[in-house]
């Protein structure tokens, strides 16, 4: 049962501090072996407690970098030596570049920069993006994961851990005996669909537990992680997965969203949907079952059904098949086309008619 107590809460054993992560003194020093975070953006989002205080996310950009820097400096403090810190901080069209700007300050606190994962929320039209660009410039779908160290040579990552399958086989045996291999540094990682208003009262800008799952499960033996910018603690509900021990910080807290995005962690299954290889494999594998005796494919009845055929049939076409089921479906695609053209045909004579009369 959540129990709260003073000024922090307990969740089995997941622990949110309600201060300022800029004194982090409940930890002791070289305690953490992972930290996770997205900190405030300062981008004039809405961060507020149950209290009624808010964060102030319009700060002048020194004082924006200097108070980063300072919790940069306490989570360095209650590091271990081998620690590692995934910083995630995307862009906007206002403020481009303030991404790399959040990168040093956490260089400025002495963190060692590794490397830089890029972070995709949504992928040809998968997940959830608000579409702000209108006609001026792109939806925004991707954020950085900057990956950081304490120390250069004594940190440990393990990327088969969040491996995926060869897409040719014949590479097995080459480099190991595993059907497995590195799954590179751009994730695609979508929102889950309870991530809604819910969740978003008061507290703008979760990220999903996936993200959180994905950087615990790539390093080896975490036994404990932190979050200084708690906000839903998504952070926690990996960690509860994941039967780690996890810290957060966060001085406005909305303790009921928090208590059930940590539950929520429970429930957790990691989505298939991002492993698009995975996915491949699965359609290749699906149409040699169902080519030899799938002559003939029921008709299209809708455009949903069209857009999925068409989907499909671009999947079978990279993948280079020319199956009896290929087939099928381009006959049906292109007979669906055709009928939407005569429709459309037959509207526009109606109204050339409608008018002339
Ligand atoms: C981008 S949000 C984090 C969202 C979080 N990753 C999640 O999944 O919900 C940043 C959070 O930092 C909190 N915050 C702002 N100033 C803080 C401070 N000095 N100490 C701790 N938390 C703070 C904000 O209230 C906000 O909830």
């Amino acid at each position: 049962m959540p129990k709260v107590q003073g000024n922090k809460l307990i969740i089995e054993n997941q622990t949110v501090f309600f201060k300022s992560s800029e004194d982090m003194s409940e930890l002791d020093d070289e305690s953490i072996d992972l930290i996770i975070t997205s900190p405030p953006y300062n981008r004039g989002k809405t961060y507020s407690s149950d209290f009624g205080e808010f964060h102030n996310d319009s700060m002048e950009d020194s004082e924006y970098f200097s108070f980063l820097t300072e919790v940069w400096k306490e989570c360095y403090r209650v590091a271990k030596k081998h620690a590692i810190f995934f910083l995630n901080i995307g862009d906007s069209a206002n403020d481009q570049g303030k991404s790399e700007k959040v990168a040093l300050s956490a260089e400025k606190a002495s963190w060692i920069r590794l490397q830089d994962i890029i972070w995709i929320k949504t992928f040809l039209g998968r997940g959830h993006y608000t579409p702000t660009g209108g006609s001026r410039r792109l939806n925004n779908i991707w954020e950085h994961l900057y990956l950081f160290v304490k120390n250069k040579k004594d940190y440990e990552i393990d990327p088969k851990a969040i491996g995926i399958p060869y897409a040719d086989k014949s590479n097995i045996g080459r480099y190991s005996d595993s059907d497995l291999r590195d799954a590179g540094n751009v994730w695609l990682i979508g929102y889950e669909k309870t991530t809604g208003a819910t969740i978003k009262k008061g507290h703008e800008a979760p990220f999903p537990i996936g993200l959180p799952y994905r950087c615990i499960n790539l390093v080896p033996n975490v036994k404990t992680v932190l979050d200084p910018f708690g906000g839903t603690c998504s952070t926690l509900a990996a960690c509860l997965k994941l039967g780690v021990k996890g810290y957060a910080y966060e001085k406005y807290p909305r303790i009921k969203v928090i208590e059930s995005r940590i539950l929520e962690g429970k429930e957790y299954q990691e989505s298939t949907e991002s492993l698009i290889p995975h996915l491949e494999l699965s359609i290749k594998l699906l149409v040699e079952l169902t080519s030899k005796t799938y002559n003939e494919l029921p008709k299209i009845k809708s455009k949903v059904e069209y857009n999925i055929y068409s989907i499909l049939n671009e999947v079978l076409k990279n993948l280079n098949y020319s199956s009896p089921l290929k087939l099928s479906l381009e006959k049906r695609i292109k007979s669906f086309e055709h009928s939407l053209n005569s429709k459309r045909q037959q509207e526009k004579r109606y109204k050339q008619k409608k008018l002339t009369n």
